[in-house]
């Protein structure tokens, strides 16, 4: 499907993202393996999340979904059934990764298959310390879903330091080291989102400049009943959105704003950015504020490589901002990048260099050489079947002075099913 994104006149409104798509997920697990019910408000509607809830149907979990809670009895840690067809995780990294780690852990007999662009991502980073951890898990040539798992004689701790800053890693790891006896401690360096540790609340302590975080079969599995909060990655396209249009007044209702993940915010201050949090409060584990948007005068910046692991998902759009911003921007530290759905900096790069921005892809990042007045050729853009490129296009395409087609816009469901509505909506 085509979609026509036309210059928009202003960004004004009042928008409520879409559940977050990281702790729908988690919800939904972890409350398959508590004893009990969860009760999840505000569950995502996009199709990752729902793959997951799907996966959880064939293990024998029984769930009921109306008007966004998601009821879920929980079967305890060693009540999954061996599903009797191949778990299809769809375009989701997340259940491949989170749900692969448990399966592994809990020893299931089972298949898990992804559509091409998964099929296509490294699972590598998963099969070797669950295999040191004594799982029984493979995938094509050794990397690759298919991936098989089946049983094993006892599942062994492991002291796993993080070779890369991956919070789907981290938690494969950690999750499969809730069926060990021992502990399972992971010791990562640069900090990734947090919402496994927080939302089963696992013990995690600072360790030497990190953090270890570990678990093991003694933690209880807490229920899941609490409301996932709006989706800050979601949210980040339209922060950019009021950012680079002059005539923009837009508040942005029940952002989650978890510290390891709202750092698109804090670079986008850097550029000059202004941002009002009001409303601020807890949901479930995580933090939630409302956020008011403002027209500001962009600069450009050097992104702290730091900060990449806690912006990883809004680096796209950030790329947009940067070439709105005046003077040079530089994202470097950023490889990972190339992991995502597609390789995510030379799709980026392609759709920047479509727009007529001045930008060079480099092998870890990207430097953009931006102006405040710039216009983007009215142009079509590739997507690659990326929710994430497709939604960072539409944001470039409505500063340009004529229509813009976006390819494959139905990907946007990935993430965020009414991203076309919102943004049609903006006056
Ligand atoms: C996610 C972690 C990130 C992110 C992905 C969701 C998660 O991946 O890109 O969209 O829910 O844990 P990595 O942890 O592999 O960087």
């Amino acid at each position: 499907m085509i979609k026509e994104v036309h210059p928009l006149r202003g960004v004004r409104g009042i928008l409520t993202p879409p559940p977050d798509k990281s702790i729908s997920h988690r919800s939904a697990m972890f409350a398959s393996l508590a004893d009990g019910e969860s009760l999840i408000s505000n569950y995502s509607s996009a199709a990752d999340p729902q793959s997951t809830l799907q996966c959880l149907r064939q293990l024998g979990v029984k769930w009921e979904q109306s008007d966004g809670v998601v009821k879920i009895i929980g079967v305890g840690r060693d009540g999954y059934i061996n599903p009797d067809s191949p778990l299809d995780c769809g375009n989701s990294g997340t259940t491949m990764r989170l749900m692969g780690g448990i399966l592994a852990g809990a020893g299931v007999h089972c298949e898990m298959i992804g559509d091409e662009s998964l099929s296509a991502r490294t699972m590598k980073r998963i099969i070797d310390p669950l295999t040191e951890m004594g799982c029984n898990i493979d995938g094509r040539d050794g990397k690759f879903a298919p991936l098989k798992i089946r049983g094993h004689n006892g599942v062994k701790g492991l002291r796993y330091p993080l070779p890369i800053a991956s919070a789907q890693l981290k938690s494969a790891v950690l999750l499969a080291g809730l069926f060990g006896e021992e502990p399972t401690e992971v010791f990562e360096k640069e900090q990734s989102r947090d919402h496994t540790e927080r939302l089963l609340g696992l013990k995690s302590v600072v360790h030497q400049g990190g953090k270890l975080i570990s678990g093991s079969r003694k933690d209880k599995i807490p229920i899941q009943s609490y409301r996932v909060p709006g989706d800050f990655s979601a949210a980040a396209f339209w922060l950019v959105a009021g950012s680079i249009h002059r005539d923009s007044d837009l508040l942005l209702k029940s952002v989650g704003m978890n510290p390891t993940r709202t750092a698109a915010m804090t670079i986008l201050e850097q550029m000059g950015g202004e941002f009002k949090k009001t409303n601020q409060k807890e949901e479930g584990r995580e933090p939630v504020a409302d956020i008011h948007v403002s027209p500001c005068e962009l600069k450009g910046v050097t992104v702290d490589p730091l900060l990449i692991p806690n912006c990883i998902d809004e680096l796209p759009i950030l790329m947009v901002a940067m070439c709105f911003a005046e003077g040079k921007s530089v994202i470097s530290g950023a490889e990972e990048l190339r992991h995502k759905e597609t390789d995510r900096l030379s799709a980026m790069a392609k759709i920047l260099k479509n727009s007529g921005a001045d930008i060079e892809e480099k092998p870890d990042g990207m430097v953009i050489n931006g102006r405040p007045n710039f216009i983007p050729n009215p142009t079509t853009y590739p997507t690659w079947r990326d929710h994430r490129m497709a939604m960072a296009a539409a944001v470039m395409a409505s500063r340009s002075n004529g229509k813009s087609q976006i390819q494959d816009a139905e990907c946007t469901a990935i993430s965020y099913p009414n991203f076309w509505d919102h943004l049609y909506g903006l006056s």
